[in-house]
Formats: C-alpha cells, structure tokens, sequence
C-alpha cells in the first residue's frame, strides 16, 4: 500500500485508529440483528446458522467477499456468537508456512471458527494443505527433507472456516469450490449509514441529529468503515465550534474542510478523474496506465477506487480500458462537448 493511501482519510483500509478499537471494538455489532444492511446475507446466514445448530453439526465454510470496509471481519464474529463458538483470526499474509495454518487448524475446538481474510493471499503450498481440511477435517504434513522427512496424518475437529476476500474472482476455483455458501456484500446506501452513524454516535456518547448522519453518511462512499471515521473527524469540529454537536451545517463544513464532496469523492479519486480525463481524454485506459499515472498500486485502484466510482456510475469497465461517464465530467466541472468527441467511451451517456 502507497503511503498515500495509508494517510487517505477515505482509505478502506483498517489503520491505527480502527485498530486501537479493535480489540473489543465497541462499534462492531455483537449479533446478526444489531446488524445494519446486507439483508440478503443476514437472511441466509441466520437460516445457515440455525440449521446447523438444530443438527448440532459445524456450519458449512462461509465465503464473504466484496469491497473492502463493508464488515466482512464484523459478520465472522457474528457468525462465531450466533453459533456459540469460539474464533479464531488471522490473514492469508500472515499463514507464510503450511506449519502455521497445522497449528491453527489443530487447536481449535469442535465447531469452531477460522477466519482467514485477504484469502486469496495465502501461499500456494498452504493452500493445499487447507483443501483436505476443509473438506475431511484431515491434515497431510510432511516435515524435515530427504530421508529424515516424516508424514503426517492428522485428524482435526470439525470446524467452520470464514475466508473473506475482496473479490471471489481472485480465489483459485479449487479453494473457492470448497466453501458451501458464497455470499457477496454490497455496498451500502446512505440511509443505511445514516443509521450506522446514528448508532455509533450513541455508543461513542456523540450528540448528532438526523440530517448530520445523513450528511456524514452520504459522503462515505457506500462504507462503514469510513463512515465511522468522519463521525469521528467531524466530531473534532463540532468539539471546537459547536460543544460537540453535530448537525448539518456543522457536518458540511467539516467535510468541506476535510475536501470531501458531497458524493464522497476525495482529492485521490478527483485526481484519478482528472487524469483520465486531461491526458487521456475520458479513456478507455488500461488500468496499468491509469496506475503508473497517478502514482497508485493497479491492485488499490481496483479495489478501492473503482467499486465506489462505478458504483454512482462515473467509471466503467469496457473491454478497451476504463472509460469516464459523462455524470463525472459534469460533476468535475468538464464541459461534456468534449466528452462527446471521445466516441469510444461517449456510448456511456
Ligand atoms: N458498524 C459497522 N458496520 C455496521 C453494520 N453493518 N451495522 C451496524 N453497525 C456497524
């Protein structure tokens, strides 16, 4: 990750600040119906999980994928209490050694969970030990080298392993073959975050009324994570001007003040605009050009970037490249005259 990213006060990514709550962060809803959105998911999660407690058998693995920020780690915690389990976290990254997911993997309790994010990180000499796993709760470990390696046959308990990836796309078939409900969460809609706001105001003892929820809300890109952030930023401000409260105007301003617009675009994804724009007339660009042009990693772009802005339908994805819609020109202040001599992308009315 860029440094530049690392610093983004929109980034997806978990940084110090979520961290430091993380430990027992009192913004994660603790059960399926404190849970905000995602009602598809919720819906067939609570049917999965009741099912399997009625046959007092392990739950099937779960797959959670979609854009980071969404609360992929919040639902497998979730997933664990609902069942009445144990969990147990960590991330592709951090299993560098077939030994650390064998360790893992034998000291857990019948049924428990393990959740593994960034899944499709993991080393492809662990990945093979995972399948066998996963589905006959067996490990086949070989140690040493030569005539001094020894075999290993371990039997595990039955567990309930959580993958969460930011696209399933990434997972090799085998891996992504072995987990028994696929579910993909979606961004969400202001007023969704408007509630999450709300909510956590109330557990962080912020006062904020409606209209500030909504307005913090509407310029976090679809995201829990980064709506919790700003409640926490704009809090800062109110603290200075407003003894703490936050309503609309107070909201508006802090974010202004933050360079955050009203649809939530900050200085990086205007940037990224601009450059699709001025240097290569509104695309269709490679992502790679894209990348090397603005300075970011393809892979952040992709994931960070792109879902939110394609999602309010300013980027798409064509078989030539990106291409920039004429609603971003408008909203980036281009006059659409020129979008309209760009005939590659200009079918993107
Ligand atoms: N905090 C972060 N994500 C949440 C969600 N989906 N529901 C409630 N609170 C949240």
């Amino acid at each position: 990750m860029s440094e530049n990213q690392k610093n983004r006060i929109l980034s997806t990514s978990e940084i110090e600040e979520d961290i430091e709550f993380d430990a027992d962060n009192p913004l994660r809803p603790q059960v399926l119906s404190e849970y905000i959105g995602q009602d598809k998911v919720k819906e067939n999660l609570k049917v999965f999980i009741e099912a399997a407690k009625l046959r007092k058998e392990s739950l099937d693995h779960v797959l959670l994928y979609g854009p980071p920020g969404l609360g992929k780690t919040t639902l497998s915690m979730i997933i664990a209490k609902e069942l009445g389990v144990n969990i147990r976290i960590t991330s592709g990254p951090a299993i560098e050694k077939p030994g650390d997911l064998a360790a893992l993997l034998t000291n857990l309790a019948p049924g428990d969970v393990l959740f593994i994010d960034e899944i499709h990180r993991l080393p492809r000499s662990v990945e093979e030990i995972l399948y066998p796993a996963m589905e006959d709760f067996v490990i086949d470990i070989v140690t040493g080298k030569g005539q001094m390696a020894t075999s290993y046959h371990l039997p595990l308990q039955k567990f309930t392993l959580v993958g969460a990836t930011t696209r399933a796309g990434q997972l090799s078939a085998p891996l992504r073959d072995r987990f028994g409900v696929v579910l993909r969460l979606e961004l969400y809609t202001p007023e969704q975050l408007a509630q999450i706001v709300r909510r956590s105001a109330t557990i962080l003892g912020i006062k904020i009324d409606k209209d500030g929820a909504l307005e913090i809300a509407s310029r976090s890109r679809g995201t829990p994570r980064i709506a919790n952030r700003l409640l926490k930023r704009v809090r800062d401000f109110a603290q200075i001007i407003n003894n703490g409260e936050i309503n609309y105007t107070i909201a508006k301003d802090a974010l202004d003040k933050l360079e955050i617009d009203e649809l939530g675009l900050d200085s990086n994804d205007r940037r990224l605009l601009k450059t699709m724009i001025e240097f290569y007339n509104g695309g269709p660009v490679g992502l790679e050009t894209i990348a090397a042009a603005i300075g970011e990693e393809a892979i952040t772009i992709e994931d960070v970037y792109e879902p939110f802005l394609m999602q309010i339908g300013f980027l798409s994805r064509t078989p030539r490249g990106r291409c920039v819609t004429k609603s971003a020109y408008l909203h980036m202040g281009y006059k659409t005259e020129k979008f309209n001599k760009n005939e590659q992308c200009s079918f993107l009315e």
